[in-house]
């Protein structure tokens, strides 16, 4: 089981420093794998203040290339250097605001992958894309971007479902799970106003490895006790 939290575009270093005292003291367990996502500035403060603590620290996004003319861009060497361990690649706000396609994601993971990082690839239907009942479709071509990998998770995020407090049903999870784990045989995260509250119900399938937490996992209590709900079911 995998919880890990993406902060999207919130804490600074210093925040940053403080939260990951914070988790360190948090008692978070150990049947649960736990990483943070915090952005690149932060990334730094991230590594050195959870060195030597199993939770492991992942960027939000890396490029292709390992060094190039390719301003505000970040490589997956650099990323290494700073001692992160892994990446998030295609999250959908990538995807709809910043140009990102199935092809520059399919490459993004396989150079993250190459370098040595482990990649979280998220996937995700719009909520257009959903009621056109082309769901599985787009998955499938989604997924037919990225290639197996013992570093590879997944991440299932309906995009109806990112910050606005609707959740996938279990049914639905568990669905969208199983067409994604019949093309790729790797660990299947559920992501889209994942809480406390909700976390259990959405967890429960077997199909469902873990969960990639935005909003509730910007505050240590509540990203704490979304890890001490899933490891009840680990
Ligand atoms: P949310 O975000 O939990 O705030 O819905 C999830 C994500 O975007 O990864």
């Amino acid at each position: 089981m995998l919880i890990a939290g993406n902060w999207k575009m919130f804490k600074g270093p210093a925040e940053t420093r403080a939260f990951g005292i914070d988790l360190r003291e948090a008692d978070l367990p150990t049947s649960v794998e736990v990483v943070v996502c915090p952005p690149f500035v932060s990334l730094g403060a991230a590594a050195e203040v959870l060195a030597g603590t199993e939770i492991g620290v992942f960027a939000q996004n890396c490029h292709w290339d390992p060094e190039g003319a390719f301003t505000g861009e970040i490589s997956a060497p650099m990323l290494r250097e700073l001692g992160v361990y892994g990446t998030i690649v295609g999250h959908s706000e990538r995807r709809q605001h910043f140009g990102d396609t199935d092809e520059t994601v399919g490459r993004r993971c396989r150079a993250a992958i190459e370098s040595g990082l482990h990649v979280i690839a998220c996937v995700g239907e719009t909520e257009h894309e959903r009621s056109a009942g082309e769901t599985e479709m787009v998955l499938r071509r989604q997924v037919a971007a990225l290639d197996a990998d013992d570093n590879l998770v997944i991440a299932y995020e309906p995009v109806w479902a990112i910050g606005t407090g609707k959740t996938a049903t279990p049914e639905i999870a568990r669905q969208a799970h199983e067409t994604i784990k019949e093309l790729l045989d790797v660990p299947v995260l559920y992501g889209g106003s994942v809480n406390a509250g909700n976390v259990a119900e959405l967890l429960a399938h077997d199909a469902v490895d873990g969960a990639l937490v935005g909003g509730a996992s910007l505050d240590v209590e509540s990203f704490a006790a979304i890890c001490r709900a899933a490891s009840q079911l680990s």
